[in-house]
C-alpha cells in the first residue's frame, strides 16, 4: 500500500514546500523503514505565479535554523488529476481550501480535502499565515504550526501502520 499526501498553498515556494520537507523528515525519524517507503508527500499551489521556482530563500533559511533541514522541490501548480493521485490533500488556509474545492464541482473528492490546521494539537490558528510579504516572525510562526500539523498528522499516518 503506498499513502500519498499532497500539501497545498497559494505560490508553492514557503508553506507548501515547508510542510512536504518537516512531513518528510518526521516520517524517517519516526517511523520503521518499511513503513516510511510507502508514503509519499508531494507539494502544489493553487496559482501559477512560481512555477519551476525553488522554496523561498526565507522560508529555507528559517527551516534550516529551527530545524536543520534543508528544503527540496520546484513549484508546480495543483491539477485535477491530484485528487485521484493523493490520498489526502492538505491546504494551507481557507482560500486554498475553496480554490481546491472549486475543481471538485461535484465535491467527489471533497471528504480527501482538509485544513492542515486540523491536524495541530498545541495551537489554536485555523490557518498556515502566508509569509511571503511580512518580516520573519511569520516565517518563524509558519514552522511552527507546520511542525505541530505534522505531528499530528504522523499520529494519523500510525493508525494505518496496523491495517
Ligand atoms: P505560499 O506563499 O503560498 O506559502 O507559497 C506565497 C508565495 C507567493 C505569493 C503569495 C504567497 N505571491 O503573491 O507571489
Amino acid at each position: 500500500m503506498t499513502y500519498k499526501l499532497l500539501f497545498v498553498c497559494l505560490g508553492n515556494i514557503c508553506r507548501s514546500p515547508a510542510a512536504e520537507n518537516i512531513m518528510e523528515h518526521l516520517i524517517e525519524q519516526a517511523l520503521s523503514d518499511r513503513f516510511a517507503k510507502s508514503i509519499v508527500c508531494d507539494s502544489a499551489g493553487t496559482s501559477s505565479y512560481h512555477i519551476g521556482s525553488s522554496p523561498d530563500r526565507r522560508m529555507s533559511a528559517t527551516a534550516a535554523k529551527k530545524l536543520g533541514i534543508k528544503l527540496h522541490g520546484r513549484a508546480r501548480q495543483f491539477q485535477k488529476s491530484d485528487f485521484q493521485d493523493f490520498d489526502l490533500i492538505l491546504a494551507m488556509d481557507q482560500d486554498n481550501y475553496q480554490d481546491i474545492l472549486l475543481l471538485d464541482p461535484t465535491g467527489q473528492y471533497k471528504k480527501k480535502v482538509r485544513l492542515m490546521c486540523e491536524f495541530c494539537s498545541k495551537h489554536t490558528l485555523k490557518e498556515v499565515p502566508d509569509p511571503y510579504y511580512g518580516g520573519s516572525e511569520g516565517f518563524n510562526q509558519v514552522i511552527d504550526l507546520l511542525v505541530d500539523a505534522c505531528e499530528g498528522l504522523l499520529t494519523s499516518l500510525r493508525s494505518l501502520e496496523e491495517c
